[in-house]
Formats: structure tokens, C-alpha cells, sequence
């Protein structure tokens, strides 16, 4: 067994070929209300993961899924934020934009989330995925986006141009949401400027 991480909420190792993602006990809270969340967590986590993976968006096959563990494919590849360039983002943009025309909002989008495996951009952890068309949910998960891009890319702006190209190709809705990203980043400025 291979450890790949141990964030916060989940242990994931590679096993057998596959991976296993395991919800860890958080001893702070009861045990009843852990066991509950972990269970819902793992259970939505593994439901997000095959509901875009039917509205066309490259995730891992789900093998199995118990209490507290869900075991999928292992994608052989390099998560996004070693190799991202101006096509990779567009590619981004494109799928985003097919993300939110679904109706899915992935939470955490980051690109430590995204694994480039076999040509092939795909999306994981869906922890924190859910179901929202509302221009706040996804002008969120963009901004987000658009941060990693800040704080890991020097040549940011070009990533975001290119995502954004790629949004608008697959998304009818991209430009209210665009400028809804920046509204976003206008208020976090401002109350920075007020600290
Ligand atoms: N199916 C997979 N194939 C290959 N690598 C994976 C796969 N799933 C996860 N990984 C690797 O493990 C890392 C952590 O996985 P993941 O992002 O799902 O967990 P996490 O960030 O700890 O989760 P959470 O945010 O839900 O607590 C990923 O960034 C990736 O490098
Ligand atoms: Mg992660």
C-alpha cells in the first residue's frame, strides 16, 4: 500500500491497483454525529463522482463504495498544477462549463483536483460536490479556480483568458457567471482594504 495523501477528512492510498479513499475519525466530534457525516460525505462524495461521469465528464469508474470508504479507478497521470499551460486551461474551461450546464457544483475546485491521464483532463473529489444553478454556487467554484491559478501561475492572466474561452464554449450561461467572478473578487478586495 502506497499513501498517496492524509488531508483533513480523508486518508487515500493506492490498493491493488486501485484507490481507496478512507474517511477518517474526527475524534472532536460525537461519535454518532462523525460516523453520520462520514457516512454522507462518502455516500454524496461517490454518488457526485457517477453523476458527472454520466454527463460526460471524465472522473474515476467507482468500484465499490462502504460506510465510510469508496474504492475507484487509479488514474496514472500528473495532477494539473505540475504541467498547466494556456491549452490545459481552456480544456478546463471547456469542462467546467459542462460541469455547471449539468447542474453540478464541484466545491473544491482546485487543480490539485484535476488529474491529466492519458490526454485526458479528469475531475476528482467530490467531497464537497453539489447539485446548484445558481450564479453565486458557480461564480464561487470559478473564483476558486482563478485563485490556484494566482497563487501558483505567474502568467495568470492568460490562464484565466484561455479558461474562460473555454467556459463560454460549453456553457451558455459563462459571461453572467464571469462577471459575477468578478464581483466576487471586488468584495474580497475590498474587505481586505478595510482589515
Ligand atoms: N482516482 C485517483 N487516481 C489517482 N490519484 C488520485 C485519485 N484520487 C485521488 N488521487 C490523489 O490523491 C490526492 C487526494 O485525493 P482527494 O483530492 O480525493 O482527497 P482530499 O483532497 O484529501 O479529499 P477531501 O478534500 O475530500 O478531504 C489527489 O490530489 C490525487 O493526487
Ligand atoms: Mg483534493
Amino acid at each position: 500500500m502506497n499513501l498517496k495523501t492524509s488531508g483533513a477528512e480523508a486518508i487515500v492510498r493506492s490498493c491493488d491497483g486501485h484507490i481507496l479513499k478512507q474517511r477518517i475519525p474526527k475524534r472532536y466530534r460525537i461519535k454518532e454525529v462523525d460516523e453520520q457525516i462520514r457516512r454522507d460525505r462518502t455516500k454524496s462524495e461517490a454518488k457526485m463522482i457517477s453523476e458527472a461521469r454520466r454527463s460526460g465528464i471524465p472522473t474515476p469508474v467507482i468500484y465499490d463504495v462502504t460506510d465510510y470508504d469508496i474504492r475507484m479507478e487509479y488514474l496514472e497521470g500528473a495532477q494539473l498544477k505540475h504541467v498547466l499551460d494556456v491549452d490545459l486551461c481552456k480544456r478546463i474551461g471547456e469542462l467546467v462549463g459542462r460541469l455547471h450546464t449539468s447542474g453540478i457544483v464541484h466545491g473544491d475546485l482546485t487543480t490539485s483536483n484535476m488529474i491529466l491521464s492519458q490526454g485526458k483532463i479528469y475531475l476528482i473529489d467530490f467531497g464537497l460536490a453539489y447539485f446548484d444553478r445558481n450564479t453565486e454556487a458557480r461564480g464561487v467554484d470559478v473564483h476558486v479556480l482563478f485563485q490556484t491559478f494566482e497563487s501558483t501561475h505567474e502568467e495568470h492572466d492568460a490562464l484565466i483568458n484561455a479558461f474562460i474561452e473555454g467556459y463560454e464554449k460549453t456553457f451558455d450561461g459563462a459571461k453572467e457567471i464571469v462577471q459575477r467572478v468578478k464581483a466576487i473578487e471586488s468584495r474580497g478586495r475590498y474587505r481586505t482594504e478595510r482589515l
